[in-house]
């Protein structure tokens, strides 16, 4: 009997249009390894992304960059940013530089296999030239926006000393949805794609929200002002914004699952929710996140930086529901979506990622030994994984961000039966894939990390001298074992050095006057495609 279960999941994912799934990406922006509720906290309930957990693979080991730009390279691309110059910060919106055009991308490896291409929301691969736009790299429709982070509502963004307004449908300004909740114009726009898909063919969809990262100066954080109050006993006043913008995350991620049941492609869908990076604590970019009880925040190269908040779920995962200890970087997405998809893997060359669909599926051993967090020279911080073993050479923010931070979140209950009814809920029942409550109680023990009571805290500053940590037994980074185990220090520092040989150059440049969106009508624009002065805004 399983043999045969095993050969017909097999069989599903190999050959033939029929079969091939439809692959929906929904990417949270800096949402914290704590601020879901399968990871422990009941401080704000996310019913609708639990119920994804609870009927699909929790990735218990899952790592991504510390950081936004450098982590959509690698998804798009299944490779290290260090291989695409991508390792350093974030793209500027009036900084001249892009992913690499010489990069094939995810979507563009899609669209030959025939699937419908669809990006909601942030892109932030690089905007200064059309030939670098999504529409141009793979993608057949765009409604969202280039840069970094926008305020919720009017949709300009504010970074350092530009200032504009970033909304597009395609390459058109979309001055028309000004105004309206950026998380609720993704999900309409998600489910009009969805309702709209030729079931003849397969839909790549991705959903790339603005929750949670923090917006612009005159009000960071954004939410409807009646779901705010709905988490006003929460003694921090951002935290309360924080919540409201997760639940509005949640209730997309629901009313998405909800749209592709109603048209009778959830049976044949595999669904990804990740977060780009680890969460902005304690005021960290003006945020309220939380990786409690992972040390360090967004941008650090700590557990808390890169050890990312993701579900995979799809009926084809043989093995489900389970907490997946498979090791895995974000990286693996690209070879393991092209072989669902009945893509010809053998033919990627030079990729970091690794095939991971047989090891989720059949829960199988990860071939994935070893996880390069990231080698950025700039700011001096290195850190790799080799098996059980985390170094960390460098670090970022001259040490002021390599601490623990809450909130823990663990007081009250969990409320099950928001799981049960939610959008995410009932859709998934109706495949009758939801387990029973006792089982979601201990699939939820088994996501909790605790940091380990028997270690004797070993202080660690890579400032001084690089460290090392044991991170199976001592996940929360406690007890640094550079002292005790010398040998594989050495082996580790090796190891860095010789991977510190494959990466290029950062391809970062120089702001440049040109792309300020005060000579653009304020609206952020594909500035290197066209000589100063000019006479339009929409200069596409
Ligand atoms: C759906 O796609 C098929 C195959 O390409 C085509 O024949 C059909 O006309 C399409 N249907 C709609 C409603 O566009
Ligand atoms: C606030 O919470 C209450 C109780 O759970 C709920 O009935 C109400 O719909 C929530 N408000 C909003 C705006 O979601
Ligand atoms: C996949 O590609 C490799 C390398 O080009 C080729 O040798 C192999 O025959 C291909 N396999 C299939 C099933 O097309
Ligand atoms: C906690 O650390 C101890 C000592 O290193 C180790 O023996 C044990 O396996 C660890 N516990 C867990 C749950 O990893
Ligand atoms: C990586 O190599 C570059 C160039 O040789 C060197 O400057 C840098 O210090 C190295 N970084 C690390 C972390 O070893």
């Amino acid at each position: 009997m399983t043999r045969l279960l095993l050969t017909l999941s097999l069989a599903s994912l190999c050959c033939g249009e029929v079969t091939k799934p439809n692959i929906i990406l929904i990417i949270a922006d800096d949402l914290g390894w704590n601020d879901v509720g399968f990871h422990g906290s009941n401080q704000i309930p996310t019913p609708n992304i639990d119920a994804l957990a609870w009927s699909g693979l929790v990735l218990q080991n899952y790592y991504v960059p510390p950081i936004c730009t450098p982590s959509r390279s690698a998804l798009m691309t299944g490779k290290y940013p260090i291989h695409t110059g991508m390792q350093h910060f974030v793209i500027l919106g009036d900084e001249p530089r892009g992913l690499p055009l010489t990069e094939k991308l995810l979507p563009q490896y899609l669209k030959e296999l025939g699937y419908s291409t669809h990006l909601v929301g942030k892109w932030h691969l690089g905007s200064y030239k059309k030939e670098y736009l999504p529409l141009n790299r793979g993608f057949d429709t765009h409604l969202g926006f280039w840069t970094s982070a926008i305020d919720f509502y009017d949709h300009t963004s504010f970074y350092f000393d530009t200032w504009g307004y970033d909304f597009r449908r395609g390459f058109q300004v979309a001055h028309d949805l000004f105004g309206v909740y950026a998380t609720d114009v993704y999900t309409d726009e998600a489910i009009k794609l969805i309702r709209g898909h030729n079931s003849s063919g397969r839909l790549f969809l991705v959903v790339a929200h603005s929750a949670v990262h923090s917006g612009n100066p005159y009000e960071f954080l954004r939410a409807p002002d009646d779901l705010i109050a709905n988490f006003s006993h929460l003694p921090d006043r951002q935290r309360q914004k924080y919540a409201a913008m997760v639940t509005k995350l949640d209730e997309s991620v629901g009313k998405v699952i909800e749209a592709l049941q109603q048209r009778g492609m959830l049976e044949n869908s595999i669904v990804l929710f990740t977060t780009d990076n680890g969460g902005a604590a304690a005021g960290f970019d003006n945020n309220a996140g939380s990786n409690y009880p992972l040390k360090g925040v967004k941008n650090t190269l700590w557990e808390g930086g890169v050890r990312g908040a993701a579900i995979l779920w799809s009926p084809l995962l043989a093995k489900k529901p389970r907490v997946a200890t498979q090791r895995l970087h974000i990286a693996d997405w690209l070879p393991t979506f092209l072989h669902a998809a009945g893509g010809n893997i053998s033919n990627l060359e030079n990729i970091d990622g690794v095939n991971q669909w047989m090891a989720l599926s059949e829960d199988l051993v990860s071939e994935r030994k070893s996880i390069v967090h990231n080698i950025d020279d700039i700011f001096g911080s290195a850190s790799i994984t080799v098996e059980q073993w985390k170094l960390h050479k460098g670090t970022n923010y001259n040490g002021v961000w390599d601490d623990w931070y809450g909130p823990s979140g663990r007081e009250g209950s969990y409320d099950v039966d928001l799981v049960l009814t939610g959008y995410a809920g009932r859709a998934i029942n109706k495949l009758g894939l939801i387990p029973p409550v006792d089982k979601i109680f201990s699939l939820r023990e088994a996501s909790i990390i605790k940091c380990n009571s028997s270690i004797v805290p070993i202080a660690c500053n890579p400032l001084l001298a690089p460290c090392l940590f044991n991170i199976e037994e001592d996940p929360c980074e406690i007890q640094n074992l550079a002292d005790v185990e010398p040998s594989i220090l050495t082996q580790m520092l090796d190891e860095l050095e010789r991977v510190n040989r494959t990466a290029v150059a950062p391809n970062n440049k120089a702001k440049d006057p040109r792309g300020d969106p005060k000579y653009w009508g304020r609206v952020y624009t594909n500035f290197g495609d066209y000589a100063l002065p000019h006479t339009s805004a929409d200069c596409t």
